[in-house]
């Protein structure tokens, strides 16, 4: 008697064709924050090169074409693997899907990282401001783990703001870990100062970024004097309405927005994924 792939329980997979300008990549680990909200790790081809702060086109095969979004790196330029944080969105096209991917299934990486989130897009200065909401936190979790950031910078602050709790995915590792960890240790505890804001139940702070910086609570609340071009840089990631609201803000006192072409005094990236 013949055994079929029936018989073994499942179909004949048929191989996958990658498409051009990807790589397939495989999962390694899914981690659920909550029921809004999962991050993945994956294999990382050995020529594919990022800086802290980029994205990538990230994605399934589907119906035999690519479906992709933009994604940022979370993990370090340094890192083995690749990590990425994303929504779930129950009829979202892509991450409908994405959420429910294993370790071993195969995912598409584009080849080309590309993005505004970088260092060098900045003028030379003190603080460095990473202003996120949401997943937006994602590239900054590659750049609070490059020791780069840390030689451009004398000093390093990331508000993180979400609606609960338990959407401050990473706050364990920030808090905890990085501040610990043996190489980067030590950088991170001279120049790394993590506030975690939580707007819709009981937490220590609890105000929008909007808020912290018009009532200079921001700055106030870390002995800092009120943001200014000539010393602060930001870098902004969170959805079209904070990054709107948090530029105008930081125009209003004179801040100018950097590019590739030309550093500037803050650069802004949206946190893409809303589907
Ligand atoms: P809030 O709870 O007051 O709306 P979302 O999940 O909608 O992207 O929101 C993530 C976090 O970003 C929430 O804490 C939310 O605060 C905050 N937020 C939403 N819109 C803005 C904005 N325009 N400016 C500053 N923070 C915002």
């Amino acid at each position: 008697m013949s055994t079929t792939a029936s018989d073994l329980g499942a179909p004949a997979a048929a191989p996958v064709k990658v498409p051009p300008g990807f790589f397939l990549e495989t999962v390694l680990s899914v981690h659920h924050w909550t029921d809004r909200l999962f991050s993945f790790t994956c294999t990382r081809d050995p020529t594919f090169r990022f800086g802290a702060g980029q994205f990538a086109m990230i994605g399934l095969m589907v119906d035999g074409k690519p479906l992709v979004r933009a994604y940022s790196m979370v993990s370090p330029p340094w890192e083995e693997h690749l990590e990425f944080l994303s929504i779930k969105v129950q009829h979202g096209p892509l991450t409908s899907r994405l959420q429910h991917i294993r370790p071993g299934d195969g995912v598409l990486i584009g080849r080309k990282a590309t993005g505004t989130l970088m260092p060098e897009n900045l003028l030379p200065g003190g603080v460095l401001w990473l202003f996120a909401t949401g997943t937006g936190l994602a590239p900054f979790m590659s750049l609070i783990r490059d020791p780069e950031t840390y030689d451009r910078f004398d000093r390093i602050v990331l508000v993180h703001t979400v609606r609960q709790a338990n959407e401050l995915a990473y706050r364990g590792l920030i808090s905890e870990e990085l501040f610990g960890h043996e190489l980067l240790g030590e950088l991170v505890r001279e120049k790394l100062t993590y506030v975690p804001s939580v707007t819709r139940e009981a937490f220590h702070t609890s105000a929008r970024i909007t808020t912290m910086i018009e009532t200079g609570s921001l700055t106030a609340d870390l002995g800092l004097p009120p943001l200014s071009p000539e010393r602060d840089r930001a870098m902004l990631c969170g959805s079209e309405a904070m990054n709107a609201d948090v530029r105008a803000l930081l125009e209003a006192r004179g801040f100018v927005e950097g590019s590739n072409s030309e550093p500037g005094s803050y650069v802004v990236e949206k946190a893409f994924v809303t589907k």
